[in-house]
């Protein structure tokens, strides 16, 4: 490990805090020294995966007793980053030497004006990466896209910093976050509502569920394959893009008959198709 480096205090170690904190432990761009998370016990679990001499806490406060912070990554739960910059400035832990950033996909460093009020450099890095399982992905952060925003004295540190645990950096203006990370969760959240919703009409069929995720494993891994390769629009295949419309109806109604908000669900995509395929929606009602 790596000795020297600027000193990183980590706000919220949960599943995003506790990877980077061990990756950045690592690396010595950025060496963690302090966790405080909303109980001591959790802090001291991500202090041990983080490795290295780093102290738990509970309450931003008990930092007051240390030196003014040079690093702060606010890894918290989106709806608190807000009130944790706040906290930072009123208990004058940043100053103009400090930089602080968090890790959220939709927010910008704006959410930190407290900080940026006291005269710390502010910015936002999120990692286009799913954290569910920490001690895996720390294995294989080498590639993830980080994408960048907020102040260049912010910038010009952590962007090195990160490159060094192998990430690739793109730079976002702050009012592109939203929709970026719109994106990002249309890929990753609804493409498993999307799939969640294939496994629930087999069960409906009367097909076990190990069976349906077997069976439909190649059909999801070619779809998705084809949507990189060629597009949607010309990837699009089945009864829409056929104009089977009669069968578009038929689906809907027997899905009606047997989950109503799967229906709603198959109709709400059928929209969207249609929309894709420049075509009229066969389930649109008339106004
Ligand atoms: N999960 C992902 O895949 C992912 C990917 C990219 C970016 N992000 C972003 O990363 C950030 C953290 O997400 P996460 O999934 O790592 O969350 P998480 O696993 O729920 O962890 C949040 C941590 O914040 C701590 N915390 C909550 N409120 C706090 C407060 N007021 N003061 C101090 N600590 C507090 C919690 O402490 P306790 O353990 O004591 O409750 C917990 O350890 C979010 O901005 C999220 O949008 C997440």
């Amino acid at each position: 490990m790596a000795t020297e480096g600027v000193p990183l205090t980590i706000v919220g170690a949960g599943a995003v805090g506790r990877t980077l904190g061990r990756l950045f432990a690592e690396t010595g761009h950025l060496v963690p020294f302090a966790i405080v998370n909303r109980s001591r016990a959790s802090a001291a679990s991500a202090a041990r995966f983080i490795t290295g001499a780093v102290e738990a806490y509970d309450d931003l406060g008990a930092l007051a007793r240390t030196q003014r912070q040079a690093v702060v990554m606010i890894a918290t739960p989106d709806r608190e980053i807000v009130a944790t910059a706040q906290k930072l400035a009123q208990l004058r832990l940043v100053d103009d030497t400090s930089i602080v950033f968090h890790c959220s996909g939709a927010l910008d460093s704006s959410a930190l004006a407290a900080c940026a009020a006291e005269g710390a450099a502010t910015a936002s890095v999120h990692p286009l990466a799913t954290f569910a399982d920490p001690a895996t992905l720390i294995e294989r952060f080498a590639g993830v896209f980080c994408m960048t925003e907020g102040m260049p004295s912010a910038l010009a540190v952590l962007q090195p910093a990160f490159v060094a645990l192998g990430a690739r950096v793109i730079a976002l203006s702050a009012s592109a976050k939203v929709l970026y990370h719109a994106g990002a969760v249309f890929a990753s959240n609804y493409l498993q509502a999307v799939l969640e919703a294939a496994f629930r009409c087999e069960a409906l069929a009367g097909i076990e569920a190990h069976v349906a995720r077997d069976m439909l494993a190649p059909l999801i891994r070619v779809s998705v394959a084809n949507a990189l390769s060629m597009g949607a629009r010309n990837a699009l295949t089945g009864p829409l893009a056929r104009r089977d419309d009669e069968l578009v109806k038929l689906q809907f109604e027997r899905l009606a008959q047997n989950d109503g908000a799967l229906a709603a669900c198959y109709a709400d995509l059928a929209a969207w198709t249609c929309h894709i395929l420049g075509r009229n929606d066969p389930l649109a009602r008339s106004p």
